[in-house]
């Protein structure tokens, strides 16, 4: 937010205080969702493409990023783990079962946490071949043997077409496994001039998510690394996510999963709510306080399935968030309808496997379908 828009901001919240209350105040005081986006260099509404084109492609792979990349995804999403030799590479889960061929390379490893193998391990599986036994209709002969990526391997992709440049959204995941992580984060970014402050010149063109200020926000469940990104990197946006559930929001009810009765996740997590009011707005509280411009929270999904999660996107929510002076940018949203129903609940981005969906939604048409694309980066 600029310094002259704050104080004149500022004046007005005081002179309203006594007329409105404090929290009205406040709110008034605020700049729209839209204006704090653009003073942050994010763009708004933001498509975070998360883990790459990962409908269309292996999650976390060249394939699922240069394709984010040429549909012209604001950000590219990455979940940041650290290889047994120091490396950063970019993996959702703690292990390597679900998404590669550990256990026909490594057997007796098989379970072992991904940062229990150095880069040169890692680098022999293939992270490809699952998608295609998952997902038939989208297999591709070329996603056979498609490795596991670097940070500096995905850098590479976000500036490697001249004419979209997208960001990257840069999830420290389980970061208490990982001490020191948002300091050799910070240093990557640095060394590869990802830190470097931002011209203006390109602030308003279609090149700027990737060149201007907003080019890497990062994001965290975890309080403790929120606390170290805002201190390795204080000029970085940085988004703290929120689910309901251990380290996060305090549900309502403690009846676990097992104990519930309900026959999926998804159905569980719909049921389950913020403890109360000020439990939700304790968070966001912690959020601002700790240097954040936002907030990610999780969805329920009209379909359900496993990345349906508490609905932490109702209007109220969002309204407190905004008056806080915050964003929302809500994970994870893959259907025209749920798009629909979270942007009229107000959020500010869309984190989604399906960018070329939720462009197409937001009426940025993609240069080339997702076929001609993938086809013109050989896969
Ligand atoms: O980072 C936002 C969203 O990706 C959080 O969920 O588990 O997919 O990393 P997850
Ligand atoms: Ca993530």
């Amino acid at each position: 937010m600029p310094a002259t828009f704050r104080k004149s901001a500022l004046l007005l919240s005081l002179m309203l205080s006594p007329m409105l209350g404090l929290a009205q105040a406040q709110a008034a005081s605020q700049p729209s969702p839209t204006a704090l986006a653009t003073a942050t260099g994010i763009p708004h509404p933001a498509v975070i493409a998360h883990r790459g084109a990962s409908f269309d492609a292996p999650e976390s792979t060249a394939a699922a990023y240069k394709l984010a990349r040429d549909l012209g995804a604001d950000y590219l999403e990455m979940d940041l783990q650290r290889s047994k030799d120091g490396v950063l590479f970019a993996l959702h889960d703690n292990n390597l079962q679900r998404t590669t061929d550990v256990a026909s390379k490594f057997p007796e490893r098989k379970d072992s946490p991904a940062n229990e193998f150095t880069l040169a391990e890692l680098k022999t599986l293939d992270a490809g071949s699952w998608f295609n036994k998952a997902y038939p209709d989208r297999a591709r002969p070329a996603y056979v043997g498609l490795k596991i990526l670097t940070l500096d391997e995905i850098i590479d992709i976000a500036q490697g077409n001249p004419q979209h440049k997208p960001g990257l959204y840069i999830e420290t995941k389980e970061p208490k496994q990982f001490p020191g992580i948002e300091s050799d984060l910070k240093d990557k970014l640095q060394d590869r001039g990802w830190l470097s402050p931002a011209g203006s010149k390109l602030a308003k063109s279609d090149l700027a998510v990737g060149q201007g200020k907003g080019k890497v926000v990062l994001q965290t469940f975890e309080k403790s690394s929120l606390e170290l990104l805002q201190k390795e990197m204080p000029q970085v946006p940085k988004i703290l996510l929120l689910w309901v559930g251990e380290g996060s929001i305090e549900p309502k009810s403690n009846v676990t999963f097992a104990a519930s009765g309900e026959k999926d996740k998804a159905a569980y997590y719909a049921k389950q709510e913020p403890k109360d009011k000020a439990e939700f707005e304790k968070w966001v509280d912690y959020a601002k306080a700790q240097g954040a411009i936002g907030t990610g929270p999780s969805a329920a999904l009209t379909k359900g399935g496993d990345q349906s999660y508490s609905d932490l996107v109702q209007p109220w929510m969002n309204t407190f968030t905004h008056d806080k002076g915050l964003l929302v940018h809500v994970y994870t949203i893959d259907e025209p309808v749920d798009y629909k129903k979270v942007m009229d609940a107000g959020v500010d981005g869309i984190f989604t496997n399906r960018a070329s969906e939720l462009l197409k939604y937001f009426k940025r048409p993609a240069p080339a379908s997702v076929v001609q694309l993938l086809e013109a980066n050989g896969y």
